[in-house]
Order: structure tokens, then C-alpha cells, then sequence
């Protein structure tokens, strides 16, 4: 029997939900979570049939779910369509006239587009997909700039009931090639290029290169951004601005099944071949919905912005569908954190009043090796609540955040979830519980999630497990497009039932979550399993430190030898005394065990491009192989060539 992961950094710190937010809070207190939490567990279908009701359907479901393992179904035989419920029902509101969208692009130019303007904008796209000869069921590729043509787009394609698979504006032609063989997709919506510290990405171009040879696209809709010289394939390629003339605004939203395909996305996948993660129109919108309600118990009057491209699910779920469905303003900003100077997240706070940031840890981190001087520069007095997504967050870099960023009064929400569960899973709930740094906290209303053995046992307070959700959820990806026997194989073959995250974990005595990173990045050094995010936040924890990545490499005495890479903040001199201090480092914080056989400096770390940091690609660095397999995610291509050298 495999050992479970041990866990060594124990984290004291924690911080009440500060009794003005609770105040107002949708869940005030500790106490309301559990009640709420204990009957969303007790009767789920009460709980997400409730939530559902708060949303706009076109026909009522005759039943909340059905559940042939592992294969789930809500909402059955209800209708509704996604965009009306993200725009319609607002027009008849206060609402109509509130700002839906509030863009800023790379360069500066900014919009704003009004609940009515965005409704309007939607009906015209949606009339031109038709006119296009596009169809309920049909996919379109969206390759776009995170500009509002992207959101419009989307729900467009949600209007009409064509499903959307969008491409991150910052992957190549190959990996949208694939993406359109394997979703067999009849067209493209894309624009001229995209602005990425200050330089066009020529997105046309790729797209171009996407098409030659045998392709199902037929149509290729172009939006113009840059206003640069790109190609136009006679007979396929139209102008977005030119279809618009032949448009009117009368489109009505299609009434679709609750199990209507929505959308398909890639994942950015450290490890493999990209997966079709498919998931429907009902369940999704009730989980981006009701999350982003109560995690982030959003106002009238906030400014949200969701840092996310559009590109990834948080974009998908906490910058367009979750804010719009609630009636919010979600802030859309195009381009790079640090163009033109590191400041520029601190003043799109303080020019647009942003009342609540989501973002992610590798952010964080590159700002704090940026330095307090550019926050400082900065009032973010606006903001009250702060969130996390995508990796652990290291203790030392919540602090961080909590102090320099929230100034000490905001809340921070570390949300878990996955592609996969489309919504957020794991998360405080701002008014209601106490946080620790690190932790994610406590499960959503009814998820049902738990850390077990290799047996599916649920194991005891600070054993390490994998984490499982022990029943499904309406924002759960219904399979992977075309390989169901994945789908089955992937996240529901190893415990009976239970879906399979791949995370491991572990809760401590107040039945906290600590997510300690991917089961296969798990080390086994002399008969211990550790999680590498431990080992890395209390690197972290160093003053020198600005990130760190831990892998294991193959040991004959201590079966895998612990090997860190490790970036320095900027000033710091990388120097072999600093190596030992850090390996000494670790050992007073974690205990010997924990102990780096070595630390590498280096200059950067390989990351996909939503920022994950590609363990894989470093294991084999490590262990003196030559890298091999998928690199196509990676970010920086002269990263692996410099770590592989050994350049410091
Ligand atoms: C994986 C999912 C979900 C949106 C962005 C990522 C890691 C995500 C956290 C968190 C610890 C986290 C997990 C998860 N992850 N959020 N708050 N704390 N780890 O989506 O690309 O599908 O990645 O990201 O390892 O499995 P994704």
C-alpha cells in the first residue's frame, strides 16, 4: 500500500471575516454557512433547484437530476438560454443603463458597454452568426484579444445555441489546428491581432496557418483591433464590421434543453494531449452563477475585474457568464500586468474604482519581485474584497496581498476548483469564514468534497489523501468531447462514484482544506510523501525569494532527492552561500527531510501560459534527461533552453 502525503507546514495565522463585511454579507457567519452547508449536503437537488429558480427559464425542469455514474444530467426537460438570463432579464430593470462591461485596451483606449448596449451588440453577432450560416450545435473557434467582441461573441453563440471552443489568444497555430480537428468546428471568430506588451500578436496570421489543408472550417469572421495588414481568404474570410450592415438588432434567444452543449474548452494541460472539457447550458449557468453570488457577494455598485484572459474557464466563468448572470460590472482588461511600467493593474484600480480583484498566485509573486514601490504609487482605498485562483498560494505571498494590496482590511478568497468543475468548489465565503493563508477553506454549498487513502477511506485531520467530490454538481463537465471512455477512465475509475480531482490534499482540525498540488508532482524521499507547494511556500517564505518550484529526481539511497529551482528577487545576487541558507532554510521551516539535495537558481520558471508552473518539464531537467514531450503550452521557449544549461 502507497503511504499517504505527509504534511509538515503548519500554519497558525488566521484572520477573521472583518465584522463590517459581515455585516452585509449574503452568509454573515460561520454559523449560516453550516446550516446552509449541512442541508445543501442533506437534500443537494433542494439547494441547486432553489439557486436555479432565481434565473430566467423558458420552460421548468421536470426533474433536478439524474445520475447514471458517471454520467449526470440537471435540470432535465427545463429550457432557458444563457444569454437571456446574462442580459435580457436585466433590461427591464435599474440595470438596463448600468455598465455591463468596462474595457481598457492594451494602449489605452477604453470602453464601456451598458447591459442595454451589450444586449443590443450580442443580437446584431448573433444575427451575423446565422447569416453565416452557423447552427444550433454547430462549434466556433473564438481566437480573440480580451476585448468585449470576445464576451459578445460567446454569448452570441450561446443566443443562437452554436457552442463555443475559444483558443487563447497567446497559443500557436498547431494548438488551434488541433483544437478544430478535434471539435470539428465550421468556423473561426477571430481579429486582425491583439495587443501584448505593446508589440501586435498576429492573430490572423495564425489562424491563416491554422487553415491549410483539409479543415471543416468554412467561415472566418474577423474583428478588427489593430488595424493591421493581414489576409483575406476570398470566399471564407468576412469583415465582423462589414456583416453588421446586413443586420438588425431582433434576435430572440434560442429556447434550449438544459443539457444543450454550452461549450467546449481545452485544458491548458501541464501533462498530455489537450481534453475537450465539454459542459452544458443549465447546471453550468446555476454553478457560475450562484459561486460567484456568494463567493464574492457581489453589490450593485462594485467594480469587479477578473484578471483572467478569456481564454481560460475563469474567463469563461468568473469574467463573462458568473458577473453578467448576477448583473454586475466585470472589468475586461486587454494586455500585460506590467505595460508599460509594473504598475499597471494599480492604476486601472484607482482609475476605475475596483471594488473587487481576482487574481492569480504567479501574479502575486511577479509583483512582489517587482517591488512595493510601484503598489505604493497607487490609492486601491476602493478595493474590499480580493480573490485567488489557479495554484496554493504560498502563506508568505497571501500575506502579501492581504497587507500591501488589500491594506490590511480586504478579505481574501483562495477559490479551488478546476476546468473541469466549471465552478468554484472550495473557497471561504468572505463574510462568513475565518482564513488562513494557504487554505482554501471549506466547501461550497453542496459539494461534497473529502481527502481519502489509496483505499477511497476518508483519512483523519492533517493526513495527506487525495482529494475526491463524493457526488455530482450541476457545473460539472459532462464528458470529454468524444471520448467518453476517458472521461470514465480519467476522473471516475479509481474510487467508486467519486470524482477524481488529482489534487492531493489534506483538512486540518477545523476541517480546512490545503490543496498541496498535483498527485503527480507528489515526491517520495526515503518512504515520505510530500507535496511540492510545502516545500516551495516555505522557500517562498525566504526574503530573497521571489518563486520556487520543487521536483524530485531519481536517489539511490532516498528513493527521490528533493531539487528546487528557485527565482531571486530582483537586486539579489544568486551566490552559493545563499544556496545553503536556503537549503537550511527549508529544514528549520519543514524538517530535514524536506531538505533540498540541491538548489538551482534561475532566471525564470517554465509555466504554461495560464501560469501553472510545468513540474514535468523541470523533473526531467532535473534528473539530466533532455526534455521530451508536449512543450506546446509552455510560455517561454528560451526558459527551458536556459534552465537545461544550467545558466544562472
Ligand atoms: C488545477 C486546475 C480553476 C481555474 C484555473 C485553473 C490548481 C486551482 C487552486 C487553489 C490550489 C489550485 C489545482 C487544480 N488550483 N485553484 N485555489 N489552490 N490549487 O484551472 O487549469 O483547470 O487547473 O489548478 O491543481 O486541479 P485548471
Amino acid at each position: 500500500m502507497e503511504k499517504n502525503i505527509e504534511s509538515y507546514l503548519i500554519e497558525k495565522r488566521v484572520f477573521k471575516a472583518p465584522r463590517s463585511f459581515a455585516r452585509t454579507a449574503r452568509i454573515p457567519s460561520r454559523a449560516v454557512y453550516e446550516r446552509l452547508y449541512r442541508e445543501s449536503i442533506r437534500q443537494p437537488e433542494k439547494f441547486w433547484a432553489r439557486e436555479a429558480r432565481e434565473l430566467v427559464w423558458q420552460a421548468p425542469w421536470k426533474r433536478v437530476l439524474e445520475w447514471k455514474a458517471p454520467f449526470a444530467k440537471w435540470f432535465i426537460g427545463g429550457r432557458l438560454n444563457i444569454s437571456e438570463n446574462c442580459l435580457d432579464r436585466h433590461l427591464t430593470t435599474a440595470r438596463r443603463n448600468k455598465a455591463a462591461i468596462i474595457w481598457e485596451g492594451e494602449p489605452g483606449d477604453r470602453r464601456t458597454l451598458t447591459y442595454q448596449q451589450l444586449h443590443r451588440e450580442v443580437c446584431r453577432f448573433a444575427n451575423v452568426l446565422k447569416r453565416n450560416k452557423i447552427r444550433k450545435g454547430h462549434r466556433v473557434i473564438i481566437y480573440m484579444p480580451t476585448i468585449p467582441e470576445a464576451a459578445i461573441a460567446m454569448l452570441a453563440c450561446a443566443r443562437i445555441g452554436a457552442v463555443h471552443s475559444v483558443v487563447f489568444g497567446g497559443f500557436s497555430a498547431d494548438s488551434i489546428r488541433d483544437r478544430i480537428a478535434d471539435s470539428g468546428a465550421v468556423a473561426v471568430v477571430t481579429a486582425d491581432g491583439g495587443y501584448r506588451r505593446g508589440a501586435v500578436v498576429p492573430l490572423k496570421k495564425n489562424v491563416d496557418d491554422a487553415l491549410t489543408g483539409e479543415t471543416s472550417i468554412k467561415r472566418v469572421i474577423v474583428f478588427r483591433r489593430t488595424a493591421s495588414d493581414i489576409h483575406m481568404e476570398e470566399g471564407r474570410d468576412v469583415w465582423w464590421h462589414r456583416e453588421l450592415e446586413y443586420v438588425n438588432a431582433d434576435c430572440p434567444a434560442a429556447p434550449l434543453e438544459s443539457e444543450h452543449p454550452l461549450y467546449i474548452l481545452y485544458t491548458s494541460g501541464s501533462t498530455g494531449k489537450p481534453k475537450g472539457i465539454l459542459h452544458t447550458t443549465g447546471g453550468y449557468l446555476v454553478g457560475a452563477y450562484c459561486t460567484t453570488k456568494y463567493v464574492f457577494d457581489l453589490r450593485d455598485e462594485d467594480v469587479y475585474w477578473c484578471t483572467a484572459d478569456v481564454g481560460w474557464v475563469t474567463g469563461h466563468s468568473y469574467v463573462v457568464y458568473g458577473p453578467l448572470a448576477n448583473g454586475a460590472t466585470t472589468l475586461m482588461y486587454e494586455g500585460a500586468p506590467d505595460w508599460p511600467e509594473p504598475d499597471r493593474f494599480w492604476r486601472i484600480i484607482e482609475d476605475y474604482g475596483v471594488s473587487v480583484l481576482y487574481t492569480a498566485p504567479t501574479a502575486i509573486r511577479a509583483f512582489i519581485r517587482w517591488g512595493d514601490a510601484w503598489v505604493r504609487k497607487h490609492d486601491l482605498t476602493s478595493l474590499r474584497l480580493l480573490g485567488t485562483v489557479g495554484e496554493p498560494i504560498n502563506p508568505e505571498a497571501w500575506m502579501w496581498y492581504h497587507e500591501k494590496i488589500g491594506g490590511g482590511r480586504c478579505p481574501i478568497v483562495d477559490t479551488w476548483w478546476q476546468t473541469e468543475t466549471g465552478a468554484i468548489m472550495i473557497s471561504p465565503l468572505p463574510g462568513a469564514t475565518a482564513t488562513k493563508p494557504g487554505s482554501a477553506t471549506l466547501p461550497f454549498f453542496g459539494i461534497d468534497a473529502a481527502v481519502v487513502d489509496e483505499q477511497g477511506e476518508e483519512v483523519g485531520p492533517n493526513v495527506g489523501g487525495k482529494l475526491v467530490i463524493r457526488r455530482p454538481w450541476p457545473s460539472m463537465l459532462r464528458t470529454i468531447y468524444g471520448d467518453k471512455t476517458r472521461y470514465k477512465k480519467q476522473y471516475w475509475s479509481e474510487f467508486k462514484g467519486s470524482y477524481l480531482t488529482g489534487d492531493g490534499a489534506r483538512r486540518d482540525h477545523d476541517g480546512y482544506f490545503w490543496i498541496v498540488g498535483r498527485i503527480d508532482d507528489v515526491l517520495n524521499v526515503a518512504g515520505h510523501r510530500l507535496g511540492t507547494s510545502e516545500i516551495e511556500s516555505a522557500l517562498v517564505s525566504h526574503k530573497h525569494v521571489a518563486e520556487a518550484a520543487v521536483v524530485g529526481r531519481p536517489d539511490e539511497m532516498k528513493g527521490q532527492g528533493v531539487v528546487a529551482f528557485v527565482t531571486l528577487k530582483e537586486n539579489v545576487t544568486a551566490s552559493p552561500s545563499l544556496k545553503e541558507e536556503l537549503r537550511k532554510h527549508v529544514s528549520t521551516h519543514i524538517g530535514a527531510i524536506a531538505k533540498p539535495d540541491e538548489v538551482r537558481f534561475a532566471e525564470a520558471l517554465p509555466k504554461t501560459r495560464s501560469g501553472k508552473i510545468m513540474r514535468r518539464l523541470l523533473k526531467e531537467i532535473a534528473s539530466g534527461r533532455t526534455v521530451t514531450g508536449d512543450t506546446t503550452t509552455l510560455e517561454d521557449f528560451n526558459v527551458l533552453a536556459r534552465l537545461s544549461r544550467g545558466e544562472e
